[in-house]
C-alpha cells in the first residue's frame, strides 16, 4: 500500500492572489476582449489592489463576478488597469535628442508617418506635433496615436489639460529645446489649458492593442514611452515585433526613460542610436 496515496495534493506555488489575478484577467479577456493576461504580476497586483481600495470590495474574486456582469464597472476597472499618466516633454532629454539626432534624418523624406503607441491623454502627441511644427515637419506629418483606453483617447481628442500641469510643462519644453515660448500653443480659460487644435489637424487618434492588434501603416517614427514597462517577455517582444514590421527601413524607435530592447528578442535588429534617451534605428 502506497501511504502517500490518500494524501492532499500538494498546493502550486502561486499565491492565493497570483491565482485569483489569472482568474480575474482570463475573465475579462474572455468577456471584454482586453487582453491584460501579459502585463507584468506586479503591475496586475498594484493596480488592482489599488481599484480594489477605490471601489469598496473585499477581495480580486468578488471583483472579478462583479466585472463580468457589469460592464460599466469594467469601465471604471479600465482607468485602474491602464495607467493613464502622462505629461508633456515628459524626459525632456528624449525630446532633445529627437531634435538633435532623429530631425535631421527625417527631413530627408518627402512625407513623414509617425506612430504613437500607448498615447494615453494625448500629452506625447502634443509634444511631438509641437517639436515637428517648431522643426518645419509638421506639415508633412501623418501622425497616429492609438491606445485601448476609449476614455483616455477622448481626453487626447479635446487638446484640454489642467491649467496647473502648465508650468511644469513649460520647464520641461524648455529643456526640450523648445524654440518658442510654450504659451503660443495654448489659449488659458479658467482652470483649462485649450492647445491649438491645428496641432492635430493630421493626428488619427485610434483604439489599438499592442496585445492582440496587427500592424496598420509603414511608419518613419514609432514612439512608444512607458508601456512597454508593465508588459511581460512575451508581450514585449510581440509589441516589439509590430513596431520593428511597421517601421520603413532605418526607422526610428523610441522607447521610455526605464525601457530597452537590451534583453528582447528584437535586440540585435535594432541599432541603438541615442542611448541614453533610449531612441532605436530599424537595423534589419
Ligand atoms: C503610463 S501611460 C504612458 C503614456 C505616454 N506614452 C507617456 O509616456 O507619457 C501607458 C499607456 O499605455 C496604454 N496601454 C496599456 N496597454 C496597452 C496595449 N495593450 N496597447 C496599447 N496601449 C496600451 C494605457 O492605456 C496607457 O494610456
Amino acid at each position: 500500500m502506497n501511504p502517500n496515496a490518500a494524501s492532499l495534493p500538494l498546493p502550486s506555488a502561486l499565491s492565493n492572489t497570483e491565482i485569483e489575478l489569472r482568474l480575474l484577467m482570463e475573465a475579462i479577456y474572455l468577456r471584454y476582449s482586453y487582453d491584460f493576461r501579459n502585463y507584468t504580476v506586479a503591475s496586475q497586483k498594484r493596480r488592482v489592489l489599488h481599484a480594489l481600495a477605490q471601489l469598496g470590495l473585499p477581495s480580486i474574486s468578488a471583483l472579478q463576478e462583479k466585472v463580468l456582469r457589469d460592464p460599466l464597472l469594467f469601465g471604471r476597472l479600465l482607468e485602474f488597469l491602464t495607467i493613464p499618466v502622462s505629461e508633456m516633454f515628459r524626459d525632456p532629454a528624449y525630446f532633445l535628442a529627437l531634435r538633435r539626432h532623429v530631425v535631421p534624418i527625417l527631413h530627408t523624406y518627402a512625407s513623414l508617418k509617425v506612430w504613437v503607441a500607448g498615447c494615453s491623454t494625448g500629452e506625447e502627441v502634443f509634444s511631438l506635433a509641437i517639436l515637428l511644427r517648431e522643426e518645419g515637419l509638421l506639415s508633412r506629418t501623418q501622425i497616429y496615436a492609438t491606445d485601448i483606453n476609449p476614455a483616455s483617447l477622448e481626453k487626447a481628442r479635446q487638446g484640454i489639460f489642467p491649467i496647473e500641469s502648465i508650468r511644469g510643462y513649460t520647464a520641461n519644453y524648455q529643456r526640450a529645446g523648445g524654440r518658442s515660448s510654450f504659451s503660443d500653443y495654448y489659449t488659458a480659460a479658467y482652470d483649462a489649458a485649450r492647445f491649438d487644435p491645428a496641432l492635430c489637424a493630421d493626428v488619427i487618434f485610434a483604439d489599438h492593442s499592442l496585445a492582440t492588434d496587427s500592424v496598420f501603416a509603414e511608419t518613419q517614427f514609432v514612439s512608444c514611452r512607458n508601456v512597454l514597462i508593465y508588459f511581460n517577455r512575451e508581450l514585449q517582444d510581440r509589441a516589439l515585433g509590430l513596431f520593428h514590421e511597421s517601421l520603413c527601413h532605418r526607422g526610428f524607435l523610441g522607447l521610455g526613460a526605464k525601457e530597452s530592447i537590451d534583453f528582447s528578442s528584437y535586440a540585435g535588429r535594432f541599432d541603438a542610436h541615442s542611448q541614453p534617451e533610449r531612441i532605436y534605428r530599424k537595423a534589419t
